[in-house]
């Protein structure tokens, strides 16, 4: 029996209507990713890089191709069946935290265990165990606006980890971070990858990608694999 497929995208398109016209964003994106890898996509502002953020994450659909993750055809899908993959095998990460500011960072952790129906006390135990993981345990009664942004961002972490996702996804996730605190987020996505989750973080910033195992370009809608001439992975 065939392996079942990770992730792959074939001759993924997006366009975006404007006006009478329509702009092509994403042009015949490729991509293969295997369970446990660690992926970095580098592109200018503009590139298209949240747009396939948004497309990978299920947040949002190509306009063609086909893309699989873990076995479902996601290009398939309906919109209930994509909010089911999206609560149950990914975990986002957004450039700035965007936690909630009138729940505490432990509350902020569990919200995602709410949507899918978890005990109160089994969300509380998992959310505490998460917030110790990111080096959180004396910050768990904390308001967003009384801790830090590398600790804001360590709570969006945990966030993305509570529901143990099979996909870890972050867009520009040091990109309102100093350098030092950058790096100590980055040395906690080695940790996480190293663990065996597979990550892709998206970022402009080609020393942030440098801390992924593998790197993949994107310009002007178009992907192409580090060393290779075509799209990533192989078609
Ligand atoms: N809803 C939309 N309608 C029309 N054009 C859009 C829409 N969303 C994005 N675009 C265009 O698609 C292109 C890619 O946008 P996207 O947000 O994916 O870029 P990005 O690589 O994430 O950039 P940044 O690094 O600035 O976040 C841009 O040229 C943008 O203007
Ligand atoms: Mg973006």
């Amino acid at each position: 029996m065939a392996e079942k497929t990770f992730f792959r995208m074939r001759l993924i398109n997006k366009y975006y209507p404007m006006g009478d016209e329509k702009v092509h964003v994403l042009k015949d994106v490729n991509l293969d990713i295997e369970k446990g890898e660690y992926l970095s996509v580098l592109g200018p502002s503009g590139s298209g890089k949240s747009t396939l953020m948004n497309i990978i994450g299920c947040l949002d659909v190509a306009s063609s191709g086909t893309y699989m993750l873990e076995g479902d055809a996601i290009d398939l899908l309906e919109e209930d069946e994509l909010a089911h993959i999206r609560s149950g095998k990914i975990g986002f990460i957004f450039q700035n935290s965007q936690l909630l500011p009138r729940l505490t960072a432990l509350k902020n952790v569990e919200l995602p265990l709410i949507y899918s129906g978890v005990s109160p006390s089994k969300r509380r135990k998992r959310a505490e165990s998460i917030l110790k993981r990111v080096g959180l345990e004396d910050r768990m009664d904390h308001y967003p606006n009384q801790l830090s942004g590398g600790q804001q961002q360590r709570v969006a972490i945990a966030r993305a980890l509570v529901t143990n996702p099979s996909l870890l996804l972050a867009d520009e996730p040091t990109g309102a971070l100093d350098q030092k605190t950058g790096r100590q987020i980055m040395q906690l996505f080695r940790e996480l990858n190293a663990e065996g989750r597979t990550i892709i973080m998206i970022t402009h910033d080609m020393n942030i990608a440098a801390y992924a195992h593998r790197v993949v370009h994107i310009i002007d809608g178009e992907l192409t694999e580090e060393g290779g001439e075509n799209s990533a992975g192989n078609a």
